[in-house]
């Protein structure tokens, strides 16, 4: 092989090329958390904290801002390191060194804050530490990226006028819409965390995603955990909902087994209770 491409091929979710017939209630966990905790000085952003999600399976997470919705996913995947508990990756005790490690495991992210670099092009940014070149030289392979983000932008659906434009200059929305781009987009991809991956997105973008993502749970072998704050969409597309409420996990059901409004009560009851 004369190209580096570790980033696997341009692959959109499809049809799954080895169907799984295993319903997510059965298939094995992608990772698991165990009595996790995690401190920001006298803040206790986490507190043991127990959370899996199942190959196949999306799992919600819901909570108020600053119930610590974000910090578990960094903790997931790999940019927080958890001051107690334990983490199993497929089964496997794992201490994640950083995002870059996690990512080697199929970790892939959609940040709250995206970290993408303003003045480079859209299809730099989605191929950000994964470019493609002709190896052994340095030399980027630029039409070949270029070609393969125009295919993974239009077969999301997601229209940016061009691949060429910098990041900088797209609105908040086509912006998101780039960083699921960018993690859906490789074929290693095992467990995908995705923080309010819709929050600045219109209803048509934000619907493209979520069939996006709903195509990406028909191929059966990817975990995803989606953080949004519409409880219809979480109740809509998600198999499992977590509340975390300061810190903690008060609440883990089926989607099935609950309701919208359900949801909006247990939130508002804390406040009518003080
Ligand atoms: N790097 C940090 N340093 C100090 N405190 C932090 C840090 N990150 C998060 N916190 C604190 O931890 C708590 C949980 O924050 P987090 O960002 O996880 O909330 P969230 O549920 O994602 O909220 P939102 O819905 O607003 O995004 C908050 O009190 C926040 O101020
Ligand atoms: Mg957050």
């Amino acid at each position: 092989m004369t190209t580096h491409e570790k980033g696997g091929a341009a692959r959109i979710p499809g049809p799954a090329t080895a169907p799984d017939t295993a319903s997510p209630d059965s298939a094995p966990d992608v990772i698991r958390v165990e009595h996790i905790g995690k401190r920001f000085g006298a803040v206790t952003a986490l507190r043991d904290i127990n959370l899996h999600v199942r190959r196949g399976e999306i799992l919600g997470l819901i909570g108020d801002n600053g119930a610590g919705k974000s910090t578990l996913i960094k903790t997931l995947t790999g940019f927080h390191r958890p001051d107690e508990g334990t983490l199993y990756f497929e089964g496997r005790e794992t201490v994640l060194r950083s995002v870059v490690h996690a990512r080697s495991l199929g970790v892939e992210t959609v940040f709250q804050d995206l970290a993408m670099i303003n003045d480079l092009p859209v299809y730099l940014n989605l191929f950000l530490n994964r470019e493609l070149t002709y190896r052994p030289l340095p030399f980027l392979k630029r039409s070949e990226m270029r070609r393969r983000a125009r295919e993974a932008l239009d077969s999301i659906g997601i229209s940016i006028p061009s691949v060429d434009t910098e990041v900088g200059r797209l609105s908040g929305g086509q912006r998101q819409a780039i960083a699921v781009a960018r993690s859906v987009y490789s074929d290693t991809t095992k467990l995908l965390l995705l923080d309010e991956p819709l929050a600045a997105m219109g209803a048509k973008e934000g619907g493209q995603i979520l069939r996006l993502l709903s195509r990406l749970k028909e191929r059966g072998d990817i975990a995803i955990v989606l953080i949004a704050h519409n409880y219809a969409q979480v109740v809509d597309i998600c198999d499992r909902v977590n509340l975390l409420q300061h810190g903690e996990i008060t609440f883990d059901r089926p989607s099935k087994e609950t309701s919208v409004g359900e949801l909006l009560e247990l939130v508002h009851a804390e406040y009518r209770t003080g």
